[in-house]
């Protein structure tokens, strides 16, 4: 597995970070591709639980990490999770940081919000972390880089530049007070101190891993259906999850990347607005909500849950060129007799599909073909490989491996790092 790409295949939190942290066992160099802090990733270890906002997960096996170009970097978030791990005794050395990597300012969090008020009920219902205004501004080039922490000259200079006109936007468009350029441009000197020894040539560094046979896991935040090009737009992050920017996130070619590991729940969430086809009623969704857990790592806001959409996991499995799937929280399902799966959308003109809608209206209003499956309806705590589980849970397990034309080659019954199960 030289470079493998860790992906979610869903809308987000289907327990990559869980993955990754698993398979970073096994691996050299961890990094993040592309995301900021929308992104929040739980690993269960030993009994304590850690959240990741911006870290790959292979940080807390101390793993050598990197933050690639195609991130958005806010510091004081990552200044506070180096300092939480430094604190729970896990070295942060480990971490290099693209200097191309761009920083989410104040402006950028201060407009995620304030937009989000605007569009009131039209809104995409962000993390309000600065995502969206930050990659904005890398594409129109006002963006501030990692590496521009590195100079403080230049660095004020580019805070000044940029906030003569986001306070014009701040003030007469957003009706938001004016930022201080000394208040951001000293903070950021402050974060410029502690932050410039992590900053690195992480492409080079990459590139000189894989030369030298590493194992490199290549880690995504958020989901294919939240991938700003071939998501659900609008309801999308605005970076691109898909295997592919992997390869532009770190800087490395294409023909680099082995192996792609899409991660599912074996149901499927999503927080924030959007159509979900398969979104279960009301009560049910309160039952997998709390036996799942399906509260937001950073917002804490509920996760609207569904039964699993083949029709949108062939399309991730398409998009990412998914090699092998890891089913995460079968658990969860353990106390249902019967099941649905989604395996096919009725469009507003009465066809049936089983792929992936092209164009939006007819996701928007697609109907969600339900099949029944049986449920086990008991505990998987006893399993030790995939082939202990239950008929039935193995028959759901080879009902997507049939569907999708991808094995199945990890399985989560828990959330604690032991609880997966490989073949026997
Ligand atoms: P990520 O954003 O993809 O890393 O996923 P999150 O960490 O945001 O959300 C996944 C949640 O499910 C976390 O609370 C995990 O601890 C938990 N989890 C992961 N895998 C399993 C599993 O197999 N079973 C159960 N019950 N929980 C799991
Ligand atoms: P992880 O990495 C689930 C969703 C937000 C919103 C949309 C846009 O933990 O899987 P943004 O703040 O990115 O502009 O919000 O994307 N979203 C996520 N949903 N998991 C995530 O990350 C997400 N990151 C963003 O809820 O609908
Ligand atoms: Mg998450």
């Amino acid at each position: 597995m030289p470079a493998t790409v860790i992906v979610g295949a869903q809308w987000g939190d289907e327990g990559k970070g869980k993955i990754v942290d698993l398979l970073a066992q096994d691996s050299d160099l961890v990094c993040r591709y592309q995301g900021g802090p929308n992104a929040g990733h739980t690993v269960i270890v030993g009994g304590e639980t850690f959240k990741f906002r911006h870290l790959p997960a292979g940080i807390l096996s101390g793993k050598q990490s990197v933050l690639g170009a195609g991130c958005v970097v806010d510091p004081g978030v990552l200044l506070e999770e180096l300092d939480d791990l430094e604190r729970r005794g896990i070295a942060s050395e480990p971490l290099k940081i693209s200097g191309n990597a761009h920083l989410i300012m104040p402006w950028h969090i201060a407009i995620d919000g304030a937009g989000e008020r605007r569009l009131g009920k039209l809104r995409i219902g962000t993390t309000r972390r600065g995502i969206g205004p930050a990659y904005a501004d890398k594409a129109l080039r006002l963006g501030i880089r990692v590496q521009d922490l590195l100079d403080p000259k230049i660095l004020r200079q580019k805070i000044a530049t940029a906030l003569e006109e986001k306070n014009v936007w701040l003030e007469r468009v957003y009706e938001h007070e004016p930022l201080e350029l000394e208040q951001v441009a000293s903070e950021h000197e402050r974060f410029a101190q502690r932050l410039r020894s992590y900053v690195a040539d992480t492409s080079l560094l990459v590139d000189t891993a894989l030369r030298e046979k590493k194992r490199v896991l290549l880690e995504g935040a958020q989901g294919t259906l939240l991938d700003l090009d071939h998501g659900t737009y609008p309801f999308v992050t605005s970076s691109n999850p898909v295997a592919g920017a992997a390869a532009t996130g770190i800087g490395i070619g294409p023909t680099r990347i082995d192996e792609v590991v899409g991660v599912s729940k074996a149901y499927v969430t999503r927080v924030g607005r959007g159509p979900l086809p398969s979104e279960m009623d009301d009560e049910l969704a309160k039952e997998v909500r709390e036996l799942g857990q399906e509260f937001g790592t950073v917002t804490g806001r509920e996760r609207r849950p569904g039964w699993l959409d083949l029709v949108a996991l062939r399309y991730a499995v398409r998009l990412n060129g998914i090699t092998k799937l890891a089913l995460t929280k079968l658990d969860v399902l353990s106390v249902f007799d019967e099941l649905k799966v989604c395996v096919a959308y009725r469009l507003p003109d009465g066809t049936t599909t089983p792929d992936f809608p092209a164009h939006q209206s007819d996701f928007h209003h697609a109907e969600p073909v339900l099949e029944p499956v049986s449920g086990w309806g008991e505990p998987l705590d006893g399993c030790a490989t995939i082939a202990d589980l239950p008929q039935a849970a193995r028959d759901y397990i080879q009902l997507v491996e049939r569907a999708l034309e991808v094995p199945v080659t990890l399985v989560g019954t828990g959330a604690a790092r032991e609880q997966v199960l490989a073949p026997a």
